[in-house]
């Protein structure tokens, strides 16, 4: 556990000060700066960024982690934390931080109803912390900030998967330092299938793809630098910087993860075609929803399916980032459309039904702030406060406000990317207005832009423990925008009650 010394010195390390967020209001880059203090953890791009060279080579798809051994009832694997060099940006080569040596980490892959037991031994000389997004999981196998993974040391985690199917991920979540492990590649992709998603007529093995998405800024000697994401031109598919993917003449099901620590990303195909979302962060939508623009905040995800059979073989398309900043491309990832191949896969009309929407007894305000700091109800995160304490079962309204500061043309004003852990949740309106389909499933993750408020509803449960809430843009939790919820026992008479660790 991370005593007071090592509490102040990560402190130290993640720099105590609020960071710039990435978007910048109506005035641009050349409205008159706003003094904000300098960011310790990132450091200024000393050398020149690396040519941005697009489809230079080809996608991975991330290995799926084999178990190191099996029982009826659950799957054992082991995974070791490790600096690792990986070709990014083509004849370049960076050390990054993996997973079992994969940049990103290895994909699990697991089943409704199977337990899966990750030992995780940290071979880095950097705290860490496993989390798994959008689990629902004991708080002891959460990956909280202070529950850490020393270097040299070993940590189980255990996760009952008793949800239903959805793409979820595992990235770093250690206090202070989450940021920037998950920038340096401590992310991975973790598919949990349950029957009835597997008994849909969806495109399988390997027309299933995970596109972990990201920026990353790779210099001219290989060298991954952690810096403000507007200094960040790669932009980098499972690990590789803009490839290209040959796929054959007929339906896939991509599933899109926007694992950037600081950037949503607005992802069209350059010919305008259409393409089908059928699931996000927590599952599968209700209905399919026909979309020609798909933007995912850090740390949310969708999975569409597209159908390259529109594409005679020998044709490609580019999948473009709309958002893409000024110094790189729009270019993320060409489909190659080399062969043909049977399809019998397609997409049902009903997808799933989704639960009632929790009926609410309490409700909540939280206002993210980005001035002075990044902060939640103007508090930085301290892991031995109590922030919101509710109990098992307890079904509540948030009320979650971006707010915006009235100063002259020209700040920044920053996005925020709202995350709980433990629950899914619906995202009731925005600014007032009912969500689209699109949004209206099961999320763990939702944007909330300058100025906006978002009202989400979740019912508590089912396991009581300590949990966190925080922005997914990772500097902003990384610099304190996160707060602590205690989940009580649905018994507890006594409000005051504390949580043992
Ligand atoms: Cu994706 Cu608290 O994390
Ligand atoms: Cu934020």
């Amino acid at each position: 556990m991370l005593n007071r010394r090592n509490l102040l010195k990560v402190a130290a390390i993640g720099g105590p000060t609020a960071l710039l967020g990435w978007d910048r209001a109506p005035g641009g880059p050349s409205a008159e700066p706003v003094a904000l203090p300098a960011a310790p953890a990132r450091s200024a791009p000393g050398g020149r960024a690396a040519r941005i060279v697009p489809f230079a080579h080809a996608m991975r798809v991330p290995p799926v982690l084999s178990p190191v051994s099996r029982t009826g009832s659950s799957d054992l694997y082991q995974l070791r934390m490790a600096r690792t060099q990986v070709e990014i940006v083509k004849g370049l080569l960076t050390t990054v931080r993996t997973y079992g040596d994969c940049f990103p980490g290895p994909t699990i892959r697991a089943v409704k109803g199977r337990e899966v037991v990750v030992q995780q031994t940290n071979d880095l000389d950097v705290h860490t912390s496993v989390h798994l997004h959008g689990g629902h999981v004991p708080s002891r196998y959460d990956g909280l900030p202070m529950d850490l993974v020393e270097p040299g040391e070993t940590r189980e985690y255990r996760y009952p998967n008793e949800q239903v199917a959805a793409s979820l991920w595992y990235h770093d979540h250690a206090h202070g330092l989450e940021a920037e492990n998950v920038y340096r590649g401590l992310a991975g992709a973790y598919l949990l299938s349950d029957p009835h998603e597997s008994g849909l007529p969806l495109p399988g093995g390997e027309f299933d793809i995970p596109l972990l998405i990201r920026d990353a800024r790779i210099e001219t000697d290989g060298g991954l630098v952690y810096t403000d994401p507007y200094a960040c031109p790669h932009m980098l598919v499972n690990g590789k910087e803009r490839p290209y993917f040959e796929v054959a003449a007929r339906k896939y099901r991509l599933r899109v993860f926007n694992v950037s620590p600081n950037r949503h990303v607005s992802l069209r195909f350059a010919d305008g075609e259409p393409f089908t979302q059928i699931a996000s962060d927590g599952g599968l939508l209700a209905a399919p929803v026909q979309l020609d623009e798909l933007t995912l905040a850090g740390a949310e995800r969708a999975e569409i399916v597209v159908d390259f059979a529109r594409y005679p073989v020998g044709e490609s398309v580019v999948l473009e980032n709309t958002a893409a900043l000024e110094t790189e491309r729009p270019e993320v990832l060409r489909f190659d459309i080399t062969r043909t191949a049977e399809d019998r896969s397609r997409i049902p009309a009903v997808l799933a039904t989704l639960p009632p929407i929790p009926q609410a007894t309490v409700h909540r305000e939280f206002e993210l702030t980005t001035f002075p700091d990044t902060r939640i109800n103007g508090r930085k995160y301290d892991p031995d406060r109590t922030d919101v304490r509710t109990t098992v079962g307890t079904s509540e309204i948030w009320t979650i406000h971006n707010h915006l500061t009235r100063r002259p043309a020209g700040v920044f004003h920053a996005p925020h990317s709202f995350h709980t852990h433990l629950v899914r949740f619906r995202v009731l309106d925005r600014n007032g207005e009912p969500v689209g389909p699109a949004e209206a499933g099961l999320k763990d993750t939702v944007p909330i832009h300058p100025g906006e408020t978002v009202r989400i509803a979740m019912t508590w449960g089912d396991y009581p423990g300590k949990y966190v809430y925080h922005c997914h843009h990772m500097v902003h939790s990384s610099h304190g925008q996160m707060g602590r919820i205690d989940v009580l026992p649905a018994a507890t008479e006594d409000p005051d009650q504390e949580l043992g660790s």
